[in-house]
Protein backbone atom coordinates (compact mmCIF):
# COMPACT_ATOMS: atom_id res chain seq x y z
CA UNK A 1 0.00 0.00 0.00
CA UNK A 2 1.32 3.58 -0.64
CA UNK A 3 0.73 6.26 2.03
CA UNK A 4 1.55 9.55 0.72
CA UNK A 5 1.20 13.45 1.01
CA UNK A 6 0.44 15.10 -1.88
CA UNK A 7 -0.11 18.29 -2.92
CA UNK A 8 -1.96 18.01 -6.02
CA UNK A 9 -5.49 19.20 -6.05
CA UNK A 10 -8.37 17.18 -4.28
CA UNK A 11 -10.94 17.96 -6.96
CA UNK A 12 -8.40 16.02 -9.62
CA UNK A 13 -7.78 12.80 -7.29
CA UNK A 14 -8.86 9.76 -8.71
CA UNK A 15 -10.24 8.38 -6.12
CA UNK A 16 -13.08 6.31 -4.24
CA UNK A 17 -13.54 8.28 -1.67
CA UNK A 18 -12.30 11.56 0.17
CA UNK A 19 -12.94 11.68 3.87
CA UNK A 20 -13.44 15.40 5.30
CA UNK A 21 -13.83 16.95 8.39
CA UNK A 22 -16.26 19.39 9.41
CA UNK A 23 -17.73 21.28 12.51
CA UNK A 24 -21.15 22.73 12.24
CA UNK A 25 -20.16 26.34 11.57
CA UNK A 26 -17.99 25.66 8.68
CA UNK A 27 -20.35 23.29 6.95
CA UNK A 28 -19.80 25.11 3.93
CA UNK A 29 -16.27 25.13 3.82
CA UNK A 30 -15.91 22.49 0.97
CA UNK A 31 -15.42 25.11 -1.25
CA UNK A 32 -11.89 22.91 -2.16
CA UNK A 33 -14.06 20.54 -3.76
CA UNK A 34 -16.01 22.96 -5.95
CA UNK A 35 -18.84 24.70 -6.03
CA UNK A 36 -21.71 21.45 -7.28
CA UNK A 37 -19.82 19.35 -3.68
CA UNK A 38 -21.27 22.40 -1.74
CA UNK A 39 -24.47 22.00 -3.24
CA UNK A 40 -25.05 18.48 -2.30
CA UNK A 41 -24.01 19.29 1.35
CA UNK A 42 -26.48 22.42 1.20
CA UNK A 43 -29.37 19.88 0.10
CA UNK A 44 -28.01 17.28 2.59
CA UNK A 45 -28.15 19.85 5.33
CA UNK A 46 -32.46 19.62 4.85
CA UNK A 47 -33.02 15.94 3.77
CA UNK A 48 -30.90 14.18 6.13
CA UNK A 49 -30.39 16.98 8.59
CA UNK A 50 -27.08 16.53 7.87
CA UNK A 51 -25.60 19.17 10.86
CA UNK A 52 -22.13 17.94 11.24
CA UNK A 53 -22.57 17.58 15.03
CA UNK A 54 -19.82 15.48 16.60
CA UNK A 55 -19.71 11.80 14.48
CA UNK A 56 -22.58 12.68 12.52
CA UNK A 57 -21.28 11.21 8.86
CA UNK A 58 -22.74 12.47 5.60
CA UNK A 59 -21.43 10.27 2.16
CA UNK A 60 -21.99 12.46 -0.69
CA UNK A 61 -22.01 10.49 -4.38
CA UNK A 62 -20.12 13.62 -6.28
CA UNK A 63 -21.80 12.36 -10.02
CA UNK A 64 -18.35 12.87 -11.68
CA UNK A 65 -18.51 16.89 -10.48
CA UNK A 66 -14.74 15.96 -9.38
CA UNK A 67 -13.03 13.48 -9.68
CA UNK A 68 -13.39 11.38 -6.23
CA UNK A 69 -16.37 8.74 -6.74
CA UNK A 70 -17.36 9.72 -3.44
CA UNK A 71 -16.83 12.01 -0.63
CA UNK A 72 -16.90 11.30 3.28
CA UNK A 73 -17.66 14.32 5.53
CA UNK A 74 -16.88 13.58 9.09
CA UNK A 75 -18.89 16.00 11.34
CA UNK A 76 -16.54 16.76 14.52
CA UNK A 77 -19.15 19.15 16.41
CA UNK A 78 -18.81 22.76 17.79
CA UNK A 79 -16.44 21.75 20.66
CA UNK A 80 -13.16 23.38 19.91
CA UNK A 81 -10.27 20.91 19.37
CA UNK A 82 -7.66 21.38 22.03
CA UNK A 83 -5.30 18.39 22.33
CA UNK A 84 -3.63 16.74 19.52
CA UNK A 85 -4.80 13.53 20.89
CA UNK A 86 -8.59 13.82 20.29
CA UNK A 87 -8.26 13.88 16.46
CA UNK A 88 -7.48 9.82 16.92
CA UNK A 89 -10.71 9.48 17.60
CA UNK A 90 -12.06 11.23 14.59
CA UNK A 91 -9.60 9.71 12.13
CA UNK A 92 -9.77 6.55 12.69
CA UNK A 93 -14.26 6.81 13.09
CA UNK A 94 -13.67 8.18 9.89
CA UNK A 95 -11.65 5.72 8.42
CA UNK A 96 -14.09 2.80 9.97
CA UNK A 97 -16.78 4.71 8.22
CA UNK A 98 -15.21 4.97 4.90
CA UNK A 99 -14.44 1.29 5.01
CA UNK A 100 -18.08 0.75 4.45
CA UNK A 101 -17.80 1.42 0.98
CA UNK A 102 -14.80 -0.62 0.21
CA UNK A 103 -12.33 1.67 -1.32
CA UNK A 104 -9.05 0.84 -3.13
CA UNK A 105 -7.95 4.54 -3.12
CA UNK A 106 -8.53 6.64 -0.50
CA UNK A 107 -7.74 10.44 -0.41
CA UNK A 108 -7.28 12.10 3.39
CA UNK A 109 -8.24 15.86 3.55
CA UNK A 110 -6.89 17.60 7.08
CA UNK A 111 -9.05 20.71 7.92
CA UNK A 112 -6.47 24.13 8.01
CA UNK A 113 -7.48 24.49 11.39
CA UNK A 114 -5.80 21.34 12.43
CA UNK A 115 -2.54 21.92 10.70
CA UNK A 116 -2.52 25.59 11.89
CA UNK A 117 -2.93 24.51 16.03
CA UNK A 118 -0.72 21.60 15.74
CA UNK A 119 2.47 20.93 14.39
CA UNK A 120 1.49 19.19 10.57
CA UNK A 121 4.25 16.44 11.58
CA UNK A 122 2.42 15.37 14.80
CA UNK A 123 -1.10 15.80 13.15
CA UNK A 124 -0.30 13.69 9.88
CA UNK A 125 1.44 10.96 12.64
CA UNK A 126 -1.66 10.82 14.21
CA UNK A 127 -3.08 10.46 10.95
CA UNK A 128 -0.86 7.57 9.94
CA UNK A 129 -1.25 5.83 13.41
CA UNK A 130 -4.79 6.32 13.41
CA UNK A 131 -5.90 4.86 9.95
CA UNK A 132 -3.23 1.66 10.30
CA UNK A 133 -4.70 0.97 13.88
CA UNK A 134 -8.38 1.09 12.63
CA UNK A 135 -7.99 -1.45 9.71
CA UNK A 136 -6.64 -3.78 11.96
CA UNK A 137 -8.18 -6.96 12.77
CA UNK A 138 -7.16 -10.86 13.73
CA UNK A 139 -8.42 -12.66 11.58
CA UNK A 140 -6.14 -15.46 11.36
CA UNK A 141 -7.96 -17.99 12.80
CA UNK A 142 -11.21 -17.04 10.97
CA UNK A 143 -13.19 -19.09 8.18
CA UNK A 144 -12.69 -15.81 5.58
CA UNK A 145 -16.60 -15.00 4.55
CA UNK A 146 -15.96 -13.79 1.23
CA UNK A 147 -18.90 -11.00 1.51
CA UNK A 148 -17.54 -9.57 4.82
CA UNK A 149 -13.64 -9.64 2.92
CA UNK A 150 -12.53 -6.04 2.47
CA UNK A 151 -11.00 -5.06 -0.63
CA UNK A 152 -7.06 -4.09 0.16
CA UNK A 153 -6.34 -0.45 0.19
CA UNK A 154 -3.66 0.11 -1.96
CA UNK A 155 -3.62 3.70 -1.94
CA UNK A 156 -3.79 6.98 0.41
CA UNK A 157 -3.53 10.56 -0.34
CA UNK A 158 -3.31 13.20 2.06
CA UNK A 159 -3.98 16.52 0.17
CA UNK A 160 -1.35 19.39 2.09
CA UNK A 161 -0.19 22.18 0.68
CA UNK A 162 3.26 22.16 -0.82
CA UNK A 163 4.78 23.90 2.24
CA UNK A 164 4.14 21.11 4.47
CA UNK A 165 4.63 18.14 2.17
CA UNK A 166 7.84 16.82 3.62
CA UNK A 167 6.78 16.95 7.00
CA UNK A 168 3.85 15.53 6.39
CA UNK A 169 5.13 12.64 4.86
CA UNK A 170 7.52 12.29 7.59
CA UNK A 171 4.81 12.22 10.33
CA UNK A 172 3.16 9.53 7.68
CA UNK A 173 5.84 7.14 8.01
CA UNK A 174 6.32 7.66 11.95
CA UNK A 175 2.78 7.30 12.42
CA UNK A 176 3.12 3.86 10.62
CA UNK A 177 5.69 2.74 12.51
CA UNK A 178 4.28 3.14 16.02
CA UNK A 179 1.05 1.72 14.66
CA UNK A 180 2.62 -1.20 13.44
CA UNK A 181 4.67 -1.99 16.60
CA UNK A 182 1.41 -1.07 18.25
CA UNK A 183 -0.10 -3.79 15.81
CA UNK A 184 2.65 -6.15 16.51
CA UNK A 185 1.87 -5.80 20.50
CA UNK A 186 -2.05 -6.33 19.64
CA UNK A 187 -1.15 -9.81 17.73
CA UNK A 188 0.84 -11.54 20.44
CA UNK A 189 -2.00 -11.33 22.70
CA UNK A 190 -4.79 -11.95 20.70
CA UNK A 191 -2.81 -15.09 19.82
CA UNK A 192 -4.42 -17.97 22.19
CA UNK A 193 -2.34 -18.57 24.95
CA UNK A 194 -1.09 -22.64 24.59
CA UNK A 195 0.43 -20.86 21.25
CA UNK A 196 2.27 -17.79 23.63
CA UNK A 197 4.02 -19.91 26.25
CA UNK A 198 7.35 -18.64 27.75
CA UNK A 199 9.61 -20.39 25.40
CA UNK A 200 7.32 -18.73 22.25
CA UNK A 201 8.07 -14.70 23.86
CA UNK A 202 11.88 -15.99 24.55
CA UNK A 203 11.78 -17.03 20.68
CA UNK A 204 10.10 -13.58 19.07
CA UNK A 205 12.85 -11.75 21.30
CA UNK A 206 15.11 -13.96 19.59
CA UNK A 207 13.96 -12.95 15.92
CA UNK A 208 13.65 -9.84 17.19
CA UNK A 209 17.62 -10.00 17.96
CA UNK A 210 18.41 -11.47 14.54
CA UNK A 211 16.31 -9.17 12.18
CA UNK A 212 17.88 -6.37 14.37
CA UNK A 213 21.61 -7.12 12.39
CA UNK A 214 23.37 -6.60 16.24
CA UNK A 215 21.64 -3.62 17.20
CA UNK A 216 19.46 -5.71 19.36
CA UNK A 217 20.81 -8.75 21.94
CA UNK A 218 19.06 -11.08 23.60
CA UNK A 219 19.63 -13.51 26.52
CA UNK A 220 17.60 -16.02 27.77
CA UNK A 221 17.95 -17.36 31.28
CA UNK A 222 16.70 -20.72 31.77
CA UNK A 223 15.40 -22.27 35.09
CA UNK A 224 18.80 -23.34 36.67
CA UNK A 225 20.19 -20.12 35.93
CA UNK A 226 17.30 -18.17 36.63
CA UNK A 227 17.53 -20.53 40.40
CA UNK A 228 21.35 -19.33 40.92
CA UNK A 229 20.19 -15.62 40.87
CA UNK A 230 17.69 -16.32 43.76
CA UNK A 231 14.82 -15.32 41.92
CA UNK A 232 12.78 -17.49 44.27
CA UNK A 233 9.33 -15.46 43.70
CA UNK A 234 9.57 -15.44 40.40
CA UNK A 235 10.25 -19.44 39.95
CA UNK A 236 7.33 -19.72 42.89
CA UNK A 237 5.05 -18.69 40.34
CA UNK A 238 5.96 -20.78 37.77
CA UNK A 239 6.53 -24.09 39.87
CA UNK A 240 2.68 -25.43 38.85
CA UNK A 241 3.14 -25.13 34.74
CA UNK A 242 4.72 -28.41 32.83
CA UNK A 243 6.33 -25.44 30.67
CA UNK A 244 9.42 -23.87 31.83
CA UNK A 245 10.02 -20.18 33.07
CA UNK A 246 11.80 -17.92 30.92
CA UNK A 247 13.95 -14.61 31.74
CA UNK A 248 14.07 -12.65 29.07
CA UNK A 249 17.05 -9.93 28.34
CA UNK A 250 17.10 -7.19 25.86
CA UNK A 251 19.67 -4.90 24.84
CA UNK A 252 19.14 -2.13 22.39
CA UNK A 253 22.03 0.39 22.95
CA UNK A 254 21.72 3.93 21.15
CA UNK A 255 24.12 5.57 20.03
CA UNK A 256 25.61 8.84 22.26
CA UNK A 257 23.28 7.63 24.76
CA UNK A 258 23.67 9.18 27.67
CA UNK A 259 20.60 7.93 29.63
CA UNK A 260 20.09 3.54 30.57
CA UNK A 261 16.33 2.63 30.93
CA UNK A 262 14.85 -0.79 31.57
CA UNK A 263 11.92 -1.46 30.87
CA UNK A 264 9.54 -4.64 32.36
CA UNK A 265 6.50 -6.72 30.98
CA UNK A 266 4.51 -8.11 32.94
CA UNK A 267 4.43 -11.84 31.29
CA UNK A 268 2.23 -14.21 32.92
CA UNK A 269 1.69 -15.98 29.52
CA UNK A 270 -1.77 -17.34 30.93
CA UNK A 271 -3.33 -16.74 34.62
CA UNK A 272 -5.37 -19.02 36.31
CA UNK A 273 -4.53 -17.83 39.57
CA UNK A 274 -2.85 -20.94 40.13
CA UNK A 275 -4.22 -22.77 43.64
CA UNK A 276 -5.97 -19.46 44.09
CA UNK A 277 -8.03 -20.50 41.19
CA UNK A 278 -10.14 -17.62 39.25
CA UNK A 279 -13.37 -18.06 38.42
CA UNK A 280 -14.46 -19.22 34.83
CA UNK A 281 -15.66 -16.06 34.06
CA UNK A 282 -12.55 -14.26 35.20
CA UNK A 283 -10.30 -16.56 33.18
CA UNK A 284 -11.92 -15.93 30.30
CA UNK A 285 -9.89 -13.31 29.23
CA UNK A 286 -6.49 -14.50 30.79
CA UNK A 287 -4.39 -14.86 27.96
CA UNK A 288 -3.76 -10.82 28.17
CA UNK A 289 -1.86 -11.03 31.36
CA UNK A 290 1.44 -10.84 29.08
CA UNK A 291 0.68 -7.68 27.55
CA UNK A 292 3.09 -5.97 29.21
CA UNK A 293 5.76 -8.15 27.64
CA UNK A 294 4.20 -7.47 24.67
CA UNK A 295 4.35 -3.83 25.05
CA UNK A 296 8.32 -4.53 25.83
CA UNK A 297 8.94 -6.46 23.14
CA UNK A 298 7.04 -4.54 20.57
CA UNK A 299 8.84 -2.08 21.70
CA UNK A 300 11.79 -3.29 21.06
CA UNK A 301 10.41 -4.33 17.59
CA UNK A 302 10.78 -0.39 16.68
CA UNK A 303 13.98 0.62 18.39
CA UNK A 304 15.58 -0.16 15.10
CA UNK A 305 13.57 1.67 13.13
CA UNK A 306 13.15 4.76 15.57
CA UNK A 307 16.86 4.63 16.38
CA UNK A 308 16.27 6.98 19.90
CA UNK A 309 19.77 7.65 21.62
CA UNK A 310 19.38 6.07 24.70
CA UNK A 311 20.45 2.99 26.13
CA UNK A 312 17.54 0.18 26.71
CA UNK A 313 17.24 -3.03 28.58
CA UNK A 314 14.18 -5.43 28.26
CA UNK A 315 12.72 -7.61 31.15
CA UNK A 316 10.56 -9.94 30.88
CA UNK A 317 9.99 -12.84 33.84
CA UNK A 318 8.16 -14.95 31.51
CA UNK A 319 5.72 -18.23 33.03
CA UNK A 320 2.56 -19.40 33.64
CA UNK A 321 0.41 -19.64 36.36
CA UNK A 322 -1.12 -22.62 36.88
CA UNK A 323 -2.73 -24.97 40.04
CA UNK A 324 -1.16 -28.37 39.63
CA UNK A 325 0.56 -31.18 42.38
CA UNK A 326 3.21 -28.79 42.05
CA UNK A 327 1.51 -25.19 42.87
CA UNK A 328 2.92 -22.96 45.34
CA UNK A 329 0.28 -22.86 47.98
CA UNK A 330 -1.33 -20.09 50.49
CA UNK A 331 0.87 -19.92 53.29
CA UNK A 332 4.60 -20.69 51.42
CA UNK A 333 6.97 -17.89 52.17
CA UNK A 334 9.78 -17.38 49.42
CA UNK A 335 12.89 -15.04 49.48
CA UNK A 336 13.10 -13.12 46.53
CA UNK A 337 16.45 -12.33 44.78
CA UNK A 338 16.89 -9.14 47.11
CA UNK A 339 16.95 -11.32 50.28
CA UNK A 340 13.26 -9.95 50.84
CA UNK A 341 10.80 -12.45 52.65
CA UNK A 342 7.92 -13.13 50.78
CA UNK A 343 4.72 -14.93 52.31
CA UNK A 344 2.30 -16.16 49.51
CA UNK A 345 -1.06 -16.01 50.59
CA UNK A 346 -2.93 -15.70 47.57
CA UNK A 347 -1.33 -17.46 44.54
CA UNK A 348 -3.45 -15.20 41.84
CA UNK A 349 -1.76 -11.97 43.21
CA UNK A 350 1.64 -13.76 41.05
CA UNK A 351 2.39 -10.62 38.87
CA UNK A 352 4.13 -9.13 42.05
CA UNK A 353 5.87 -11.46 42.44
CA UNK A 354 7.42 -12.07 39.15
CA UNK A 355 7.95 -8.34 38.65
CA UNK A 356 9.54 -8.96 42.11
CA UNK A 357 12.10 -10.45 41.20
CA UNK A 358 12.91 -8.46 37.11
CA UNK A 359 12.97 -5.03 39.16
CA UNK A 360 15.98 -6.44 41.62
CA UNK A 361 17.84 -8.05 38.58
CA UNK A 362 17.35 -4.29 37.10
CA UNK A 363 18.37 -2.34 40.17
CA UNK A 364 21.00 -4.88 41.30
CA UNK A 365 22.51 -6.05 37.70
CA UNK A 366 21.89 -2.67 35.12
CA UNK A 367 21.89 -0.13 37.73
CA UNK A 368 19.38 2.36 35.34
CA UNK A 369 18.49 5.75 35.32
CA UNK A 370 14.94 4.92 35.55
CA UNK A 371 12.60 1.74 35.84
CA UNK A 372 9.24 1.58 33.54
CA UNK A 373 7.41 -1.52 34.35
CA UNK A 374 3.66 -2.21 32.39
CA UNK A 375 1.83 -4.77 34.25
CA UNK A 376 -1.46 -5.66 33.74
CA UNK A 377 -1.72 -6.18 37.72
CA UNK A 378 -4.59 -5.37 39.44
CA UNK A 379 -8.59 -5.64 39.17
CA UNK A 380 -8.05 -2.85 41.58
CA UNK A 381 -7.38 -0.67 39.11
CA UNK A 382 -9.93 -1.16 36.90
CA UNK A 383 -12.38 -0.40 39.72
CA UNK A 384 -10.54 3.12 39.98
CA UNK A 385 -9.86 4.11 36.98
CA UNK A 386 -12.08 1.99 34.56
CA UNK A 387 -11.14 0.22 31.65
CA UNK A 388 -9.48 3.04 29.54
CA UNK A 389 -7.20 4.28 31.58
CA UNK A 390 -3.94 3.22 33.39
CA UNK A 391 -2.87 3.63 36.49
CA UNK A 392 0.62 5.39 36.81
CA UNK A 393 2.76 5.03 39.53
CA UNK A 394 5.64 6.64 40.66
CA UNK A 395 8.74 7.41 43.38
CA UNK A 396 10.22 9.93 41.19
CA UNK A 397 8.01 13.09 40.06
CA UNK A 398 10.28 14.45 36.79
CA UNK A 399 9.92 10.81 35.65
CA UNK A 400 6.18 11.15 35.84
CA UNK A 401 5.48 14.03 34.02
CA UNK A 402 7.63 12.76 31.42
CA UNK A 403 5.92 9.07 30.84
CA UNK A 404 2.62 11.31 31.30
CA UNK A 405 3.98 13.50 28.31
CA UNK A 406 4.59 10.69 26.21
CA UNK A 407 1.47 8.93 26.89
CA UNK A 408 -0.69 11.97 25.86
CA UNK A 409 1.35 12.20 22.48
CA UNK A 410 0.83 8.67 21.95
CA UNK A 411 -2.89 8.85 22.57
CA UNK A 412 -2.41 6.50 25.28
CA UNK A 413 -4.12 7.30 28.67
CA UNK A 414 -2.73 7.45 32.08
CA UNK A 415 -3.76 8.82 35.28
CA UNK A 416 -1.12 9.09 37.94
CA UNK A 417 -2.30 7.54 41.97
CA UNK A 418 -0.69 7.48 44.74
CA UNK A 419 1.88 5.25 46.47
CA UNK A 420 0.85 6.08 50.09
CA UNK A 421 3.34 5.16 52.68
CA UNK A 422 0.70 4.75 54.97
CA UNK A 423 -0.73 1.96 53.39
CA UNK A 424 2.55 -0.01 53.69
CA UNK A 425 1.30 -1.58 56.75
CA UNK A 426 -1.30 -3.54 54.84
CA UNK A 427 1.45 -5.84 53.12
CA UNK A 428 3.01 -6.50 56.63
CA UNK A 429 3.28 -10.36 56.71
CA UNK A 430 3.24 -11.68 60.42
CA UNK A 431 5.82 -14.03 59.57
CA UNK A 432 7.78 -13.02 56.79
CA UNK A 433 9.15 -9.09 55.19
CA UNK A 434 6.05 -8.79 53.73
CA UNK A 435 2.94 -10.79 52.22
CA UNK A 436 1.75 -10.69 48.38
CA UNK A 437 -1.67 -9.49 49.32
CA UNK A 438 -3.49 -7.01 51.53
CA UNK A 439 -5.15 -6.83 54.77
CA UNK A 440 -8.68 -5.25 53.96
CA UNK A 441 -10.43 -4.49 50.76
CA UNK A 442 -9.95 -1.36 49.73
CA UNK A 443 -6.85 0.80 47.50
CA UNK A 444 -5.27 -2.73 46.10
CA UNK A 445 -3.68 -1.19 42.93
CA UNK A 446 -2.01 1.22 45.50
CA UNK A 447 -0.71 -1.98 47.86
CA UNK A 448 0.34 -3.94 44.59
CA UNK A 449 2.51 -1.04 43.56
CA UNK A 450 3.76 -0.76 47.48
CA UNK A 451 4.85 -4.25 47.01
CA UNK A 452 6.60 -3.22 43.94
CA UNK A 453 8.31 -0.51 45.59
CA UNK A 454 9.77 -3.06 48.30
CA UNK A 455 12.06 -4.03 45.34
CA UNK A 456 12.69 -0.66 43.55
CA UNK A 457 14.43 1.34 46.40
CA UNK A 458 15.57 4.58 45.10
CA UNK A 459 16.12 4.10 41.52
CA UNK A 460 13.42 6.18 39.59
CA UNK A 461 10.57 4.44 38.73
CA UNK A 462 7.38 4.41 36.87
CA UNK A 463 4.85 1.34 37.39
CA UNK A 464 2.22 1.50 34.71
CA UNK A 465 -0.94 -0.80 35.96
CA UNK A 466 -2.35 -1.94 32.38
CA UNK A 467 -5.12 -4.38 33.34
CA UNK A 468 -7.68 -2.14 32.02
CA UNK A 469 -6.22 -0.64 28.66
CA UNK A 470 -4.74 -3.85 27.79
CA UNK A 471 -7.52 -5.34 26.76
CA UNK A 472 -10.61 -4.49 24.77
CA UNK A 473 -14.21 -5.84 25.52
CA UNK A 474 -16.13 -4.37 22.95
CA UNK A 475 -14.85 -3.05 19.80
CA UNK A 476 -13.98 0.94 19.23
CA UNK A 477 -12.94 2.70 16.07
CA UNK A 478 -9.53 2.62 16.99
CA UNK A 479 -9.32 -1.24 18.19
CA UNK A 480 -11.47 -4.44 17.44
CA UNK A 481 -12.12 -6.55 20.70
CA UNK A 482 -8.87 -7.77 22.26
CA UNK A 483 -5.66 -7.03 22.98
CA UNK A 484 -4.83 -3.01 22.36
CA UNK A 485 -1.19 -2.61 22.25
CA UNK A 486 -1.45 -0.34 25.30
CA UNK A 487 1.90 0.85 26.30
CA UNK A 488 3.68 0.67 22.88
CA UNK A 489 3.01 4.40 21.85
CA UNK A 490 4.11 5.62 25.13
CA UNK A 491 7.29 4.21 25.38
CA UNK A 492 8.63 4.54 21.85
CA UNK A 493 7.63 8.50 22.51
CA UNK A 494 9.26 7.96 26.14
CA UNK A 495 12.45 6.51 24.60
CA UNK A 496 12.87 9.10 21.51
CA UNK A 497 12.44 12.15 23.72
CA UNK A 498 15.62 11.11 25.18
N1 LIG B 1 -3.79 -10.68 36.08
C1 LIG B 1 -4.56 -10.32 37.20
C2 LIG B 1 -5.07 -8.88 37.13
C3 LIG B 1 -6.08 -8.58 36.06
C4 LIG B 1 -7.44 -8.70 36.34
C5 LIG B 1 -5.70 -8.15 34.82
C6 LIG B 1 -8.37 -8.41 35.36
C7 LIG B 1 -6.64 -7.85 33.84
C8 LIG B 1 -7.96 -7.98 34.11
C9 LIG B 1 -3.72 -10.43 38.48
O1 LIG B 1 -2.73 -11.39 38.48
C10 LIG B 1 -4.66 -10.77 39.58
O2 LIG B 1 -5.24 -11.82 39.52
N2 LIG B 1 -4.78 -9.88 40.55
C11 LIG B 1 -5.64 -10.09 41.64
C12 LIG B 1 -4.90 -9.67 42.89
C13 LIG B 1 -5.59 -10.05 44.16
C14 LIG B 1 -5.60 -11.54 44.34
C15 LIG B 1 -4.86 -9.38 45.30
C16 LIG B 1 -6.88 -9.23 41.44
O3 LIG B 1 -6.75 -8.09 40.97
O4 LIG B 1 -7.97 -9.69 41.72
ZN1 LIG C 1 -3.45 -13.33 39.06
ZN1 LIG D 1 -1.97 -11.89 36.59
Amino acid sequence: MRFHATSHDPTKADVDIIITFLAPDSLFDTKKFGVSVTELVSEAKGREDFGAKKDQTLIISTKGTIAAYKILIYGIGDKKITELSSLYHFIASAIRKANEVKPVKVGIHIPEEWLSKFDATEVFRVVGEAFHLANYRFHKYKKQDEKDKPRNIEEVLCFVSPGKLDGAQIGIDHGEIMAKSTIFARDLVNEPPEYTSPQYLATVAQSIAKESKGKITVTILEKEEIKKLGMNAFLAVSKGSDKPPKFIILRYRGKNSKKKIVIIGKGITFDTGGLSLKSAEHMETMKLDMAGAAAVLATFNALIQISPQVHVVGLIAACENMPSGAAIKPGDIVKAANGVSIEILNTDAEGRLTLADAISYARIKEKPDAIIDLATLTGACMIALGQDIAGLFTNNDQLAIEVERAAKKGGELVWKLPVFDGYRKLIKSSIADIKNIQTGRYGGAITAALFLLEFVENTPWVHLDIAGPAFEESDNPLVPKGGTGFGVRTLLQYLSSL
